[in-house]
């Protein structure tokens, strides 16, 4: 039998908790540690040791392909994991570090290939829980750091939803409630000019933009490219499935919801609307997200709730297709990819693949 993972509790601002320690021991000597993040919970790994980053793959089931974001206690941490430090990563750091924005670098020599897939870049972030910094000092190396989910999974926002992924999978969890945020940072690529969101997320393109002084690429819908192998010419054919289990379908607003299969049990989540929306459906489980700060933190958890209760579909209202949904709209897109007709089986479609989000 697999030894369950612990899990150990950290009381907020303690950032002495023996919690901590342990959980920098595992990670020094090549763990596998779970931590909070204001952003989701993230499966840490030391970045700079190629067989403890090699083990976050295998944890997850992570195509090796997919780099990982490395996590900084603050900028000189951040600044040894990159070659060059432009004047523009220099601003956005002051302005939204610590947060949940990622800027891609070209990498430095500390940061192994298995961390950014082979990529000449790498995605660092300081994180705004001080216990995920704390930790971080502690190591005294930068962590690599997913969201601690298996791949194809919902990310996590509790220590209870990484439990469920991995429990067995990993060293340790630390577990200090719910995150702040719920979303997973935005991602920015500075080596592009003008640079180039690839992820939606927390921070909007236009507070980049302020930041900076000048407009920077928003993300492109999801666009769905081809992984490599045989179908890789077909763009398109391997859409991006980023979903619960349970079947989910979204609704656009002003869009009627399709006809059930009698008998089928109904969860709904309605994002962004009125709380008289689609009233007429008699759901198992029914749950409202009317603004983006609270969907942003409850989206995961709702998603997470829907899939383990008895419901056989998800239904799901967007939001409206204005800036502040942008990131929302983005998560929820990907987990209502419907299945590709006539794909092969057995290929798995990866939803974290950065390619989807060119
Ligand atoms: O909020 C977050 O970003 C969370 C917490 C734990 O920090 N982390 C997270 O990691 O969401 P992950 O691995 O689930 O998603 C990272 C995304 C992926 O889409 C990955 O492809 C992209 O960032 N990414 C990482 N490094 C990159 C690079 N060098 N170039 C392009 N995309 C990169
Ligand atoms: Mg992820």
């Amino acid at each position: 039998m697999i030894p369950a993972t612990p899990i150990r509790s950290i009381a907020l601002d303690d950032l002495d908790a023996p919690a901590l320690a342990e959980a920098a021991v595992l990670l020094r000597s090549g763990g596998l540690v779970a931590f909070p993040t204001e952003t989701v919970y993230g499966l840490g790994a030391d970045a700079t040791n190629p067989a403890a980053v090699s083990r976050i793959f295998a944890a997850k089931g992570r195509p090796p392909t997919n780099p990982l974001i490395v996590h900084a206690d603050g900028i000189d941490l951040a600044r040894r994991c990159v070659a060059e430090w432009p004047k523009s990563a220099d601003l956005l750091a002051r302005r939204f570090w610590p947060g949940p924005l990622t800027l891609v670098l070209p990498r430095s020599r500390i940061i192994p290939d298995v961390v950014t897939g082979g990529r000449a870049t790498v995605g660092v972030r300081v994180p705004a829980v001080a216990e995920a910094r704390a930790l971080i000092a502690r190591v005294g190396r930068p962590l690599a750091a997913p969201s601690a989910n298996r791949s194809n999974g919902i990310s996590p926002t509790r220590a209870e939803h990484v439990s469920q992924d991995l429990n067995g999978r990993i060293d340790l969890i630390l577990d200090a409630g719910p995150t702040a945020v719920g979303l997973e940072s935005t991602v920015l690529d500075l080596t592009s000019d003008p640079p180039r969101i690839l992820r939606p997320g927390p921070i909007t393109a236009d507070e980049i933009a302020e930041a900076l002084g000048f407009p920077v690429l928003p993300s492109s819908p999801t666009v769905a490219i081809a992984s490599p192998g045989p179908a890789a010419a077909s763009p398109g054919l391997m859409a991006v499935h980023y979903a619960p289990r349970t079947p989910a379908i979204r609704i656009e607003p002003g869009e009627s919801p399709p006809p059930s299969p009698t008998g089928a049990l109904l969860a709904v989540i309605v994002v962004g609307g009125e709380p008289r929306d689609l009233s007429e459906l008699e759901p198992c489980l029914r749950i409202d997200l009317p603004d983006p700060v609270a969907a942003s933190k409850s989206l995961y958890d709702a998603l997470h709730r829907c899939d383990s209760s008895e419901a056989d579909r998800i239904l799901i209202r967007m939001p409206p297709d204005l800036p502040p949904w942008v990131a929302i709209r983005d998560r929820l897109r990907r987990a209502t990819a419907p299945a590709e007709p006539g794909r092969a089986p057995g290929i798995r479609y990866d939803r974290e693949d950065p390619r989807s989000y060119r």
